[in-house]
């Protein structure tokens, strides 16, 4: 997702952000013949980002989410990067919207084993900084959501 995004007709720059340097190495493998990167080891929970204030069109977390304590600070810094009118999106695992039985199942296999099951669409919700939230499940029982809100102008 992250590839295609960056093939939109927006400025040509991708910049990227992992705790883990073997994740910096693949993205960069994959990234062969992207004009312009900017791939960076850090923790998004221990902001600040190291890039400028309003400096993105758009800001994807891909399976991140479910991984980190504090949500909050991480919205927090990816909302500070992304332009007004840009889109932040969230993909991750959980219980799906219809809640089937599979997927609550899933979702409580992975809180057990240290992950952290969220309802994304609240969180954005919440803000005053963000409007416009919608959410999509997709994947075997829905497990997967993408949830997508546009920072006010
Ligand atoms: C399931 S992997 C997903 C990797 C990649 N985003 C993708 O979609 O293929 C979760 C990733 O979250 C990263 N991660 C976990 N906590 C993080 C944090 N606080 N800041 C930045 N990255 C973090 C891990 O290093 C790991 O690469």
């Amino acid at each position: 997702m992250h590839l295609e995004l960056a093939k939109l007709p927006y400025e040509k720059k991708l910049a990227g952000l992992d705790l883990a340097p073997g994740m910096k190495r693949r993205t960069q493998q994959r990234l062969q013949g992207q004009e312009e990167s900017d791939l960076r080891i850090g923790d998004v929970t221990k902001g600040p980002l190291p890039w400028n204030k309003e400096s993105f069109d758009y800001v994807l977390s891909t399976f991140v989410f479910s991984a980190i304590s504090n949500d909050k600070a991480a919205i927090d810094e990816m909302v500070k990067v992304l332009k007004p009118g840009g889109k932040l999106i969230i993909v991750d695992a959980g219980v799906a919207q219809n809640r089937n039985v599979m997927s609550r199942f899933l979702a409580w296999l992975w809180e057990v084993m240290g992950d952290y099951m969220r309802d994304e669409t609240q969180l954005l919700s919440l803000r005053d900084d963000i409007e416009s939230v919608t959410r999509e499940d997709y994947g075997p029982w829905g497990c997967v959501h993408v949830t997508v809100g546009e920072k006010k102008k």
